[in-house]
């Protein structure tokens, strides 16, 4: 996979070393950081060079593979036990996307399952990882063309609105929510993207907004307490946003604000879709009661830039995901098709 097709792909696997999109940098500075060993990977996803619960799986996936390739030594059983070591710190990065463990899950199990010497294993892991990346790719454009299947009929061209980026930068490439929103846009059925800022890291604003420009969608940003007024003034006949981490019965983690653009649909009499590839559903959760919310640091709130916006003395609470209720969700837009919550379990393989 390359980039000289002038796509965004936010990682790169290029000859002996991976390649990330600094997100951080992003609207203003395009650039990519080399990542070589395992330790910058997980430093990487813990500080959000790579950020978006797909991309994340990707990047972690890689970040095995480059652990793996250190290992010195040709007894199995010894690899084995350092690959889990090189795993455990790579799951210690960021706990809400249910896909960074599925991802890490994945390599491991092909650790164990490939028969024959540890260089055919690390030559088996590099192609798993690869292999993850490129089933995510073609899982986001399947999920665009179910996403565009399943908006409403009317009208001709939809005016949508999403929260964070849940876009190519966010997955392997093309995006879950901007996936349905670029199908949507390919295909001749919208007319505008709103773009919720999504405080306080403001994925809306540098990446979802910046994704648009790059591919001439008509985009509005607006902060995120304008989704109410610009839903009763009619702006918005449907919103789409991605997931981190869908339980069994469809209740859904995704970031911070999502729970309450759902609430605000629901009161407005607005469609809302969750975009989401089948590695985001942890069958193991029966409900999102107990989906794991990372908090992050209050910097995140109390600094804009370089500047402090409030006084010392001041408590914070930062978490970085919520979860929106089931019966808030019109419908979970995968791979496989679109599904209501309730019916969900229909997917379980
Ligand atoms: O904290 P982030 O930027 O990693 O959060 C990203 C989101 O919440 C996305 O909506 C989600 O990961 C889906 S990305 C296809």
């Amino acid at each position: 996979m390359n980039n000289l097709d002038n796509q965004v792909y936010p990682v790169i696997w290029e000859t002996d070393k991976v390649l990330l999109i600094d997100q951080n940098r992003l609207p203003n500075e395009y650039g990519y950081v080399e990542i070589s060993c395992y330790q910058d990977m997980a430093q990487a996803i813990t500080t959000m060079i790579v950020r978006g619960a797909p991309a994340i799986g990707v990047a972690a996936a890689y970040g095995v593979y480059l652990g793996a390739r250190e290992i010195q030594t040709d007894r199995r059983d010894e690899f084995i036990l350092k690959l889990e070591e090189v795993a455990h710190l790579l799951s210690q990065t960021r706990p809400t996307a249910v896909n960074l463990f599925w991802a890490i899950a994945r390599m491991l199990k092909t650790a164990k399952q490939t028969i024959g010497s540890v260089e055919y294993i690390k030559t088996a892991l590099l192609e798993t990882a690869q292999a993850i990346q490129r089933e995510d790719l073609e899982t986001c454009l399947a999920i665009g063309e179910h996403g565009l299947a399943g908006l409403p009929a009317q009208p001709e061209k939809l005016c949508l609105l999403t929260h964070c980026n849940a876009g190519a930068l966010a997955t392997a490439g093309y995006g879950t929510a901007l996936g349905v929103v670029r199908s949507a846009w390919r295909n001749g059925r919208l007319a505008r993207l709103y773009a919720g800022e999504t405080r306080p890291r403001l994925q809306g604003a540098r990446l979802t907004a910046w994704e648009c420009v790059q591919e001439g969608i008509p985009v509005t940003l607006i902060t995120d307490s304008m989704a109410a007024h610009s839903m009763k003034q009619g702006l918005i006949d449907a919103v789409v946003v991605g997931a981190d981490r869908i339980a069994a019965n469809g209740d859904t983690a995704n970031k911070i604000g999502t729970y309450s653009l759902a609430l605000l649909a629901k009161a407005h009499n607005i469609p809302f879709f969750v975009a989401a590839p089948l590695s985001t559903i942890d069958w193991q959760l029966a409900t999102g009661e107990n989906i794991p919310i990372e908090e992050r640091h209050p910097s995140e709130i109390y600094q804009v830039g370089e500047t402090i916006i409030c006084p010392p003395g001041v408590e914070f609470y930062n978490p970085a995901f919520d979860v929106t209720p089931a019966e808030l969700i019109t419908a979970i837009i995968t791979e496989k098709g679109a599904i209501a919550p309730s019916a969900l379990s229909k997917l379980s393989v």
